[in-house]
């Protein structure tokens, strides 16, 4: 780790009360960045702060409130003068079995992480037009968005939108913007708690961060790990449909 790469650049990470998005503001603390730390849970963003000490601010916001989104874009901007990266990590996760939806749940989880999306990108693409250095838009996809897979919606519908959006942003932006697609495998995180079945390679959070943090910094666009599991998805996912959706059904028995 190079402990000095971020120094002095302004991050705003959203999703940074928890999980992937809490030990990725440790590690971009400890190598020089000043954070804007985004959720909906105030006490845990102060904590973080408090834990990490600094120059970093804390802007508590619900992502699916546009106008709320809108302000706290700018209230950052203003704070630091400009805002050199943007890191979309919020998200909200439930597993279903299609045939027993919870059609409250699925409005929620789309609203989080898809319409939260536009929200974000609604608020910031003006401010990095107005910016004159070349500044970083990422956003969390996931594995669960290259292919359907059995009992994961709607989280996993919401994050093959992420992936397809992440890619308008790169083909309308990508000459003046640095558009990045964060694509995690399992993390051992509260979200993945959820699940009760066996969760091939899962890594620590911390291992998460500093695969992003190293990603952040490289000129690819997808950011993707661990690479084993990518590689098998990413295969299946290749496969032609007559192959890949029979794959996928063995998978659910
Ligand atoms: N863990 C995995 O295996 C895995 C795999 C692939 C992709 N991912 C992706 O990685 C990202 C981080 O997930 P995680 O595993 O670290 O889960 P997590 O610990 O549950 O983190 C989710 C974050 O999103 C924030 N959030 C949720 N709703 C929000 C809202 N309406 N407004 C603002 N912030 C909101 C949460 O904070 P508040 O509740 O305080 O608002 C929290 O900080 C997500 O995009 C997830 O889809 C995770």
């Amino acid at each position: 780790m190079n402990q000095n790469d971020y120094k002095d650049q302004f991050v705003w990470i959203i999703g940074a009360s928890s999980g992937i998005g809490l030990a990725l503001a440790q590690e971009l603390s400890a190598r020089g960045a000043i954070l804007a730390l985004t959720a909906r849970r105030k006490p845990e963003l102060e904590k973080l702060k408090a834990d990490l000490g600094g120059r970093h601010k804390v802007f508590a916001l619900d992502l699916t409130d546009a106008r709320a989104t809108l302000l706290t874009a700018q209230a950052i901007c203003a704070a630091f003068g400009r805002i050199d990266r943007i890191i979309f990590l919020a998200a909200a996760y439930a597993p279903m079995k299609m045939d027993s939806l919870d059609i409250t749940l699925v409005k929620g989880i789309v609203d989080i992480n898809l319409i939260g999306a536009f929200n974000l990108a609604h608020a910031v693409l003006p401010i990095f037009k107005t910016q004159k250095s070349r500044g970083q838009f990422a956003l969390c996809g996931s594995v669960a968005g290259y292919i359907g897979l059995p009992y994961g919606q709607p989280y996993s519908a919401t994050k093959a939108a992420i992936i397809n959006l992440a890619e308008t942003l790169y083909a309308e932006f990508g000459d003046t913007l640095d558009i990045k697609l964060i694509s995690p495998g399992f993390v051992r995180t509260q979200l993945t708690d959820k699940n009760n079945f066996h969760m091939p390679m899962i890594i620590e959070p911390e291992q998460a961060a500093k695969e992003i943090a190293h990603g952040l910094m490289s000129q690819r666009f997808e950011i993707h790990f661990p690479k084993k599991f990518i590689f098998m998805l990413k295969i299946l996912r290749s496969l032609p449909y007559a192959l890949s959706l029979r794959l996928t059904r063995i998978i659910k028995t």
